[in-house]
């Protein structure tokens, strides 16, 4: 477990991060992107996310027994097979002979065969067979990389596979607790990851979803940190109006009109790189707790799909929460999809602004912007493409180029 520092309270703190247009005005004494003490600050939506982590690629149910499935990370093809036996493993999305992407391939029994001249490739990523070749004369092969099967997610290592024994994959125990029904979901969406751990841990986006919702305040009771994380604690109150019934399933229907609320108390973490939102009630018993990624997909990492496994406590009267799911599916899909769409809007502004121009006012995300940096890969930019973002490839130093291998 972690040591817990005391709380620190959310006072505004306005004098963050001013815009081009604002530092003119103001004339401050630095300009945007830079440090008052003249250190550059490197701009978030440009840190690639590090790759020394387990990271979800595949939901269970995509990669079938026998069967190949070709996913990519931060824009490195890989491949995913289950193998006729159910294991499952992951390499290099290439053939070491003419580069053709292996989940072209088949599956055979333990093995991948290359669609084209049938180069065959174990689990390590070697090459067994080449049909028309000896065996003491078989060609190097591809990479491969560590993967662990677990709660229907399949979860690989991209970055230094010598790390990976020491890393923890995810805690996902919610998952399969019997006390609790799970909802998984998620989908790509447009943008670099930090927005997304941004929109979920700043609940003063009540707003948003003010017509899924209605008029919510958030109040954040105060903020921790420590080494790789940070986390915020949040009560609600409803301002106005009865809550939505979908919102109840989701989050409890304890919740007066008016003043503070029942004491539940939202908790959102993010612990690089993953995060989560849990709401305890008063008894301190955990009634949701949310366990989300947001995966890097293309190489500029303006992409990432989500994945996500949303766990409700099962209410006391059995069958009531299998009722309701299909209002909770509803409900769920109709937040993200709101978000989706803002978070794909910022992501455009920052585009088109071509820096980061944010006048962030609120601790805690001040917080998880300096953690998603401190944490992200640290000789990597990433970028829109355009030239003058140099693209530079975190683990090609690590592990030599590609053609030095076949
Ligand atoms: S390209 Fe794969 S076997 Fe030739
Ligand atoms: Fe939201």
């Amino acid at each position: 477990m972690h040591a817990v520092p005391p709380l620190e309270q959310d006072t505004v703190d306005v004098t963050v991060d001013a815009s081009p247009a604002q530092a003119a005005s103001q004339k401050p004494a630095h300009a945007p992107g830079q440090a008052a003490n003249d250190a550059p600050v490197r701009d978030l939506r440009r840190v690639g996310i590090h790759p020394d982590y387990w990271y979800p690629l595949a939901w269970s149910h995509e990669v079938k027994r026998g069967k190949t499935h070709g996913v990519t990370f931060a824009g490195d093809p890989i491949v995913l097979a289950r193998t006729e036996s159910g294991k499952v493993f992951a390499l290099e999305d290439r053939c070491a002979h003419r580069q053709v992407p292996l989940h072209q391939g088949v599956v055979d029994g333990e093995s991948i065969r290359c669609g084209y001249h049938g180069w065959t490739y174990d689990c390590s990523g070697k090459c067994v067979d080449v049909p028309y070749l000896g065996r003491e004369r078989l060609p190097n092969g591809v990479r491969s990389y560590p993967c662990r099967e677990i709660e229907g997610l399949i979860f690989v290592f991209p970055g230094d596979a010598a790390l990976a024994e020491q890393r923890p994959l995810p805690d996902l125990a919610s998952v399969s607790d019997k006390k609790y029904k799970t909802r998984r979901f998620g989908r790509p969406v447009n943008c670099h990851y930090s927005f997304m751990h941004e929109n979920l841990m700043d609940m003063n986006h009540q707003f948003l979803h003010r017509k899924q919702m209605g008029q919510m305040r958030a109040r954040s009771l105060g903020r921790r940190r420590g080494e790789g994380w940070v986390e915020v604690d949040y009560t609600f109150a409803r301002m106005a109006g009865q809550q939505p019934i979908g919102e109840a399933i989701v989050f409890g229907q304890s919740r007066k009109t008016g003043g503070d609320n029942d004491k539940d108390v939202m908790t959102i973490r993010t612990e690089y790189p993953y995060q989560t939102l849990q709401i305890r009630t008063s008894e301190q018993t955990l009634v949701m707790n949310l366990w989300i990624i947001y995966v890097p997909l293309d190489r500029e990492q303006r992409t990432n799909r989500t994945f996500g496994l949303l766990s409700i406590r099962k209410p006391g009267i059995p069958g009531v929460l299998n009722l309701a799911w299909p209002l909770l599916v509803w409900f769920t899909e109709r937040i993200f999809k709101e978000d989706r769409e803002i978070v794909e809007a910022e992501q455009r502004a920052h585009d088109s602004q071509g820096a980061d121009w944010n006048h962030e006012v609120f601790p805690v995300i001040n917080d998880l912007r300096a953690l998603l940096r401190e944490n992200g890969a640290p000789d990597q930019v990433v970028g829109a493409g355009t030239g003058d973002t140099a693209v530079i490839r975190f683990w090609d130093s690590r592990r030599g180029s590609p053609l030095a291998k076949s």
